[in-house]
């Protein structure tokens, strides 16, 4: 196994809040990483200083044998980092389809192949591609509506696609923010065997938080735990479901005893 993902110390402050102290993390190549805590612990944090949206104070980021510590959330991007948003983002005048098909016109070679074959090569890619995606949105369970206006999706369709255009980018490892918020009870299962799948089938590395922890619990090989944007304890999900810190920081906060011990069973 190599090191796809290397934090090391990395440290954020928003004034005088500490947000990030100290965290360092290893995420193998091929791995479904789990990334869980309590509201505020600084998970989302760690994915805008990862991603490149937010500059660290000190620290660094390895990324597939680069020193990515501060670039620009583009050359990240190019690098292979692809991930998706707790608030979604997306282009609600456009249909499904067209959602997944604008993040990919990167990977079209518009130039050289116009300039060089003419425009029915250009149509060709076109379809190639348009096939590609389709194929991509019966992965992701939305094929019957590639061509509705995204606006008109349900919140659970939108975190789907949001996932959809996530793998659309072709990265090499995908970060997740809550996946599974406002996902139905099927389709919280539909998205466990997605992501169990994205490795085989696109070879991902998938790092997710998930406040519903059967979603990481069932489908991670390790959990990272921060609280206070400290990390508190990492280890497979059995380690950390049975960590008094972890209870802990999960106790008192937005759940109760028993609320906890039901979740982390799953
Ligand atoms: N841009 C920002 N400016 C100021 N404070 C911020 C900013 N982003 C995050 N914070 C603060 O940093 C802390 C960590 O926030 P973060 O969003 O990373 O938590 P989280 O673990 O993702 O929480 P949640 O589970 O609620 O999504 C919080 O106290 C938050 O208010
Ligand atoms: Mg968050």
């Amino acid at each position: 196994m190599t090191t796809l993902l290397q934090v090391d110390s990395l440290c954020k402050s928003f004034g005088g809040l500490q947000a990030i102290k100290n965290v360092s993390l290893e995420v193998e190549d091929g791995e479904i990483r789990g990334l869980i805590g309590p509201n505020g612990s600084g998970k989302s944090t760690l994915f805008n200083l990862i991603s490149g949206v937010y500059k660290c104070d000190s620290g660094s980021v390895r990324f597939d044998g680069a020193d990515v510590t501060n670039w620009e959330p583009h050359d990240i991007a190019a690098k292979g980092v692809a991930r998706t948003f707790q608030l979604l983002r997306m282009f609600t005048e456009m249909t499904v389809l067209e959602n997944l098909m604008i993040g990919q016109h990167c990977h079209v070679q518009y130039g050289p192949f116009a300039a060089v074959f003419g425009i029915g090569r250009v149509a060709a890619e076109e379809k190639r591609l348009r096939d590609e995606m389709m194929e991509l949105l019966s992965f992701i369970g939305l094929a019957d509506f590639a061509e509705v206006p995204a606006s008109e999706m349900s919140i659970g369709q939108r975190r789907l696609l949001a996932l959809g255009r996530g793998i659309a980018m072709k990265p090499k490892l995908l970060m997740l923010d809550e996946p599974a918020a406002g996902l139905s009870p099927v389709n919280v299962d539909n998205l466990m065997s997605i992501m169990v799948q994205l490795k085989k089938r696109y070879g991902l590395t998938v790092i997710v938080v998930e406040h519903i922890l059967k979603v990481v619990m069932d489908t991670c090989e390790r959990v990272t735990v921060l609280d206070h944007g400290e990390k508190i304890a990492e280890g497979s999900p059995a380690h950390v479901r049975d960590d008094h810190a972890v209870i802990e920081a999960y106790l008192g906060r937005e759940m109760d005893d028993e609320e906890v011990r039901a979740a982390m069973a799953g």
